[in-house]
């Protein structure tokens, strides 16, 4: 499967994000990552399921919706009535992971789990059959513009052998400091997806930006 790339709008102009979405999906985005958060998970605020409808009226691609909010069962139903399609909660912030996979699941969207940089991919074990999408951050949750933690990519090499021993067949999506330099590395540890915001939307041609990411994950 090649591998997708998921501009996260965390880094667009939202006074033009209609513009900024439709711009990286005719450059060939195949997914939109929307960034949530809730000042409790992460010291940050940021936009709810409005923002997700708003993104949904803007585009046909997949809508790939990050939860950094805590206990985001409470929110699930929500989301997927906003237009969420991919739908990932964070592991820490959680007790309810099975019931949140019984959830998008009977509502045919997707669910995705989430680790943070100093949490072991070992407590995914029990969950790896149930579940669409494991999300390796990168950098610690929060903020865009970060550096990429180079130790996502054992965690990423051990997620894809954990798969081959469970006979799983969730996709590895990779968020936070992905860029041109890096991402050729980050797919030959095993990665699918790379989520990326500033240096796709802080750049003075998103659309070329997300071209030269491709590029630097086919070629070499
Ligand atoms: C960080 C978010 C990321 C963020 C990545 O908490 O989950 O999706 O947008 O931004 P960059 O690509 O700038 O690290
Ligand atoms: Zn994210």
């Amino acid at each position: 499967m090649p591998v997708k790339i998921a501009p996260s709008i965390l880094s667009a102009d939202f006074a033009r994000l209609g513009e900024e979405v439709r711009t990286v999906d005719e450059a060939g985005a195949d997914w939109i990552h929307i960034d949530v958060m809730d000042g409790q998970f992460v010291p940050t605020i940021t936009f709810g399921p409005l923002m997700v409808e708003a993104v949904n009226r803007s585009t046909d691609l997949p809508l790939d919706v990050h939860l950094m909010i805590v206990e985001p069962e409470r929110y699930i139903n929500q989301f997927i009535e906003a237009g969420a399609d991919w739908i990932t909660v964070h592991i820490e912030a959680t007790e309810k992971i099975y019931r949140i996979v019984e959830a998008v699941h009977s509502a045919n969207r997707q669910i995705g789990v989430s680790l943070n940089p100093d949490t072991p991919v070992e407590i995914l074990r029990q969950y790896l059959s149930e579940i669409d999408l494991v999300l390796v951050m990168s950098v610690y949750p929060g903020f865009g513009e970060q550096e990429f933690i180079p130790s996502a990519l054992e965690k990423i090499r051990t997620l894809v052998k954990m798969r081959a021993e469970a006979g799983a067949e969730f996709l590895i999506s990779v968020d936070g400091g992905v860029n041109e330099s890096n991402a050729h590395s980050i797919v030959q540890a095993g990665a699918d997806i790379l989520t990326a915001g500033s240096s796709i939307f802080k750049t003075e041609n998103p659309a070329l930006a997300v071209e030269n990411l491709r590029k630097a994950v086919e070629s070499r």
